[in-house]
């Protein structure tokens, strides 16, 4: 995760523009270009079992909100007890951006697509073939997510007490935690570059740009999913990222939408070959949910790939501007009429755009992050 999060600071955070790119030359010819408004959405629900110390959090959110944190306007979940830490680490960062913080849920069960299910989340626990690291409250504050992202945009657009309402353009759920070393991003993620990010994404899915949806890859699927098909329910695979992810505010209504319905619909039926299984799919982990989802709709998804993993894609041809190849959009899948195939270790997309997909432009740059220490140095 901490590395995922570092490739999206790099991705979103620099000025890193290669010349001549039609997005950039758009925004460069438009005088009266403004940026785009930015919305950061996270949560902090203080788990019974978590991996990690109240003082790890901490510093975590110090380096996301506090002084040496980022700027941009941020939406935050948490629990009354902790929101005067969350409070105060904001006024000391000296910044002038907008921070709401929102404390009507004690813990994730009670966010109201999740509490439903609350049962099903423990019995879930049972058969989570990774029962040890896990547990069901981390389910509920993945699953979550996507419900208090659209939730914090549309408070936001409603106003509310004496502020006016303020319409986002873009918003991204950013875990609380994934700020683990220290930073130099100031704006971040940088309006200019998520606008291009997206116009590029968007003219190469040919999707409007509104319909499009960023999530970050751990890795690319893999020849075991190509058989995939809906009935067989979620995802087991580390490719989406639940750590962040976003779009404009119809983007999110409708990944909101399709993500509790797909949720919902997978937690109340059985996989087949029904018995002697479980009786109904697991949805515990948010990512195998992000995948199956990408696997339906891969037009609208593109992200940006783990550095471990960038070698496994081919790269694109040189003309393509190393950060328009740095998106990966998600691969096609033979249902949905792509073919898809593999040679050696390396994996390709076929269909003539492969410049779309590959993830690995500068192979040499986004290869070099292979080592975990010293990322940034290299990239800056
Ligand atoms: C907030 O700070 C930024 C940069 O520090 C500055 O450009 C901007 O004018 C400030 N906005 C307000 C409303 O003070
Ligand atoms: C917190 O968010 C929820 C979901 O949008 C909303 O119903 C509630 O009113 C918010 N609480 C406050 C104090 O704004
Ligand atoms: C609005 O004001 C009430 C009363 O002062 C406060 O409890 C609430 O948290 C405020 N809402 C937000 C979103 O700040």
């Amino acid at each position: 995760m901490a590395v995922v999060s570092l490739v999206l600071l790099v991705f979103f955070g620099l000025h890193w523009y290669q010349h001549g790119t039609q997005a950039q030359d758009a925004v460069a010819q438009s005088k009266t270009w403004t940026p785009p408004r930015i919305l950061l959405v996270s949560a902090l629900f203080p788990l019974q079992n978590s991996k990690h110390s109240h003082e790890e959090y901490r510093t975590w959110l110090a380096n996301f909100l506090g002084p040496k944190g980022i700027q941009c306007d941020v939406y935050f979940y948490t629990t009354p007890v902790l929101e005067e830490l969350v409070r105060s680490l904001h006024a000391s960062s000296g910044r002038n951006h907008t921070l709401v913080i929102n404390t009507t849920y004690a813990t994730p069960f009670a966010v109201p697509p999740i509490t439903p299910h609350w049962a099903r989340y423990i019995q879930m626990h049972d058969w989570d073939r990774e029962r040890d690291i896990h547990n069901p409250e981390l389910y509920a504050i993945w699953n979550a997510k996507p419900w208090l992202l659209e939730q914090a945009v549309q408070h936001l657009r409603r106003g509310f007490n004496d502020s006016e309402g303020v319409t986002y353009d873009y918003a991204f759920w950013n875990d609380a935690g994934s700020f683990r070393d220290v930073h130099a991003f100031g704006a971040w993620p940088d309006p200019k570059r998520v606008e291009e990010v997206f116009e590029t994404a968007s003219k190469a899915a040919r999707v409007r740009k509104e319909d499009m949806f960023f999530v970050p890859f751990w890795k690319a699927p893999e020849e075991r999913d190509r058989s995939w098909t809906a009935d067989k329910g979620p995802v087991d695979n580390d490719i989406g990222e639940g750590s962040f992810f976003g779009s404009t505010p119809t983007g999110i209504s409708w990944y909101t939408r399709a993500y509790y319905a797909q949720h919902d619909f997978y937690i109340s039926t059985a996989p087949s070959p029904s018995p002697p299984g479980p009786p109904f799919h697991f949805v515990g982990k948010d990512q195998t949910l992000i995948n199956a989802l990408m696997f339906r709709h891969p037009e609208r998804f593109f992200g940006v790939l783990g550095p471990r993993r960038a070698g496994e894609l081919t790269p694109p041809p040189s003309s393509v501007g190393s950060w328009v190849a740095a998106l990966l959009r998600t691969p096609p899948i033979p249902s949905l009429r792509v073919r898809w195939s593999s040679g050696g270790s390396h994996r390709q997309w076929d269909g003539g755009e492969r410049s779309r997909y590959a993830g690995g432009a500068d192979g040499s740059c986004w290869g070099g992050l292979g080592a975990e220490k010293g990322v940034r140095k290299q990239v800056l």
